[in-house]
């Protein structure tokens, strides 16, 4: 796999949606996305901004810190010039080519079937421009439609891991179910 500092990060677009590098702009996505119920209940470690100017400083510099030294790949989700949500690459292993995934959408463009082709453009650039050769997911048991949304482009399930990860809001801990994706089975 390629260094992220030495990867082709122009936009990626597909299906009406657009992946592309996040901007201080993005801080009301951020702002509202760390403070939404279902993002706090099944990702890890989000902690709510305090307003948009929190989150403008956060956007300022954690995620191109995090690009620079290859540690993770953010990403902002746009549909007809709106940010409508979050990707993830996280956990980048050079001896394994592989990343993690994690996608969230504000409420509003959920059950749009936006997800797939959100989910998918994320792949696509892990193995198009960075150069992994395996993309997990690892969505909580209670997660269909993450669960879903990954089946549905190619991910199989791989696993089950008792009390994976906790909870951002309440703590409480999430058995996830594992799943894996090589590039010749995306679609
Ligand atoms: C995960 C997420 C991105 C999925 O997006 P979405 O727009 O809700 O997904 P979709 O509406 O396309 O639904 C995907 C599938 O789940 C199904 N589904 C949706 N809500 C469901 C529910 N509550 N129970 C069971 N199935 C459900 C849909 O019918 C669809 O299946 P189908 O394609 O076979 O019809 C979105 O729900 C989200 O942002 N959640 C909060 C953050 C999160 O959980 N991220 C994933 C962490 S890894």
């Amino acid at each position: 796999m390629r260094a992220l500092a030495e990867v082709r990060d122009d936009p990626l677009a597909d299906d009406g949606l657009l992946l592309r590098r996040p901007r201080p702009a993005d801080a009301p996505l951020v702002l509202r996305g760390t403070h939404d119920p279902l993002v706090r209940e099944f990702l890890q470690a989000v902690i709510p901004h305090r307003d948009e100017a929190a989150a403008e400083r956060w956007l300022t510099e954690i995620p191109p810190m995090l690009w620079q030294t290859g540690r993770a790949a953010y990403f902002t989700l746009e549909a007809a010039g709106e940010a409508v949500g979050w990707g993830e690459l996280v956990n980048l292993d050079p001896e394994q080519d592989s990343a993690e995934i994690a996608v969230w959408l504000l409420p509003e463009h959920r059950r749009l079937r936006t997800a797939k082709s959100a989910m998918r453009l994320v792949c696509r650039f892990g193995f198009e421009r960075i150069g992994l050769r395996r993309i997990d997911a690892f969505a909580a048991a209670d997660n269909m439609p993450s669960q879903l949304t990954g089946a549905a482009i190619g991910f199989r399930r791989a696993g089950y891991r008792p009390a994976l990860f906790r909870s951002s809001r309440t703590q409480r801990l999430h058995d996830a179910v594992y799943a894996t994706l090589v590039p010749e089975d995306l679609c």
